[in-house]
């Protein structure tokens, strides 16, 4: 099987199909999918419960480069008869994994990722799709390539309410502007603290995902200011206001800060949406509002039957699991299909070149240079072969011509 279907909006869902690229197909309903964990820090610990309160899932082992780590999230999880390893394809191999699960620190899901594509295992992995825009492009292309599913874990679209507000986006017409204020005061410590640009780089490629969600709609352009307010306790700039032109015209505006202490919104920002015929409004934490102003349209009305069940969207990296296992069965594409999920990791970095530059950045200007130095980097013929063959990145990861002028 060559390529996944790449030419679908993240929100939208897919026939029945193979959609994790597994030979043969596995019957609904049969035993639980056997999954390798890689990397057992923070969150590998929380994927970690996450896989063995999963009655579809089975842990076979966890990988990671500290054998020492591995074997304390396992005993701490009540598990440490699990085995551990630090070669992926080797212990997928000698457990007779089903699939991958990659919650490494960015800078190794390339490799990560890769390997595990290439031996035959569909991937899941923790966002971001990879350190830069290049090696996310690469990703896809190897996904394309073994015909294997790799799907990013973008846990905070995992929302019903999230799924709520874009409903009532689709009722209240052409949407106008929607802006997400994300005001915290949180002390990591650790390297969020030392990072260039910790707002922009960890935390808003969550807003910046869930605004293509809620607008069905993919960036165009992006201005952008970061700055570091002088009581921050961050080396990098840990504040940062972005304006993005969306296909069809709306207008996404984010501000946040890292070091805001009081009133803080929810971990999910404060949301509103602007649209022709009234507005929504979202806390982050309770069912969204709305004021339709053609009067008489309750919340339920703006219900979109091609929504999935709201209780069957799931929560944050559950949920995520959940959308894996049922495309490992040949349930639909799921949402965060590698595909479907790269330019969320654009936007990012187009607002951070934007802030660098103090000018309005092309997301295409971004997307098509990533992908000369996706081409120009690839180790592996076959990957660069399918990268060459693109005729161009934005046509590749959502099937629509690229929108630069000219
Ligand atoms: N969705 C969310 O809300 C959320 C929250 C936190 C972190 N994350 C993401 O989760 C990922 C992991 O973050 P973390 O906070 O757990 O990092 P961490 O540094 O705590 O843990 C990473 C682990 O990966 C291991 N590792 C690194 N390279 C490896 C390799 N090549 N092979 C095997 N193991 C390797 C390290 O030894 C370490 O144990 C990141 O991509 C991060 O962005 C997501």
């Amino acid at each position: 099987m060559t390529g996944m279907p790449p030419h679908q909006t993240e929100s939208s869902s897919q026939p029945a199909g193979d959609a994790a690229g597994r030979p043969a197909g596995r019957p609904a309903g049969s035993a639980p999918q056997r999954l390798l964990l890689v990397g057992a820090g923070g969150m590998g610990r929380a994927w970690l419960e996450t896989i063995l309160a999963e009655p579809r899932a089975e842990l076979v082992g966890v990988v990671d480069l500290d054998l020492e780590a591995a074997r304390a999230a396992l005993a701490a999880a009540g598990a440490p008869q699990v085995p551990v390893g630090d070669d992926v394809v080797a212990l997928a191999d000698r457990t007779a994994a089903d699939a991958v699960v990659d919650v490494t620190v960015p800078a190794a899901h390339h490799r990560v990722t890769t390997d595990a594509l290439v031996a035959g295992y569909p991937v899941l992995g923790e966002k971001p799709a990879a350190a830069t825009v290049p090696e996310a492009l690469s990703l896809a292309a190897a996904s394309e390539v073994t015909g294997r599913l790799f799907m990013v874990s973008q846990s905070r679209r995992f929302n019903p309410q999230l799924f709520r507000l874009r409903d009532h986006a689709r009722a209240l017409g052409a949407a106008g502007v929607l802006s997400t204020e994300f005001f915290k005061a949180p002390r990591f410590g650790g390297f969020r603290e030392q990072m260039a640009h910790p707002l922009l780089v960890d935390m808003a490629i969550h807003p910046f995902d869930a605004a293509r969600l809620v607008l069905d709609a993919e960036p165009v352009s992006v201005y952008c200011e970061e700055h570091n307010p002088p009581w921050s306790w961050y080396a990098g700039d840990a504040a940062a206001t972005a304006l993005f032109e969306m296909t069809g015209g709306a207008r996404f505006v984010y501000t946040g800060s890292w070091c805001s202490p009081g009133r803080e919104t929810s971990w999910n920002g404060s949301w509103r949406l602007s649209a022709e015929h009234g507005t929504a409004l979202w806390d982050g934490d309770s069912d969204p509002q709305v004021e339709d102003v053609r009067g008489g349209r309750t919340a339920e009305d703006a219900e979109d039957p091609a929504t999935p069940a709201r209780s069957a969207v799931g929560e944050g990296i559950a949920g995520s699991l959940a959308a894996f296992l049922e495309a490992l069965d040949g349930g639909p594409t799921p949402m965060g299909e590698v595909h479907g999920n790269v330019l969320s990791l654009v936007m990012v970095e187009a607002a951070v070149e934007s802030s660098a530059r103090r000018g309005r950045v092309m997301v295409d200007e971004i997307l098509e240079r990533a992908l000369a130095k996706a081409v120009e980097a690839e180790a592996r013929d076959d990957v660069r072969a399918a990268l060459a063959s693109w005729s161009s990145a934005r046509e590749a990861l959502t099937g629509a011509p690229s929108v630069l002028p000219g």
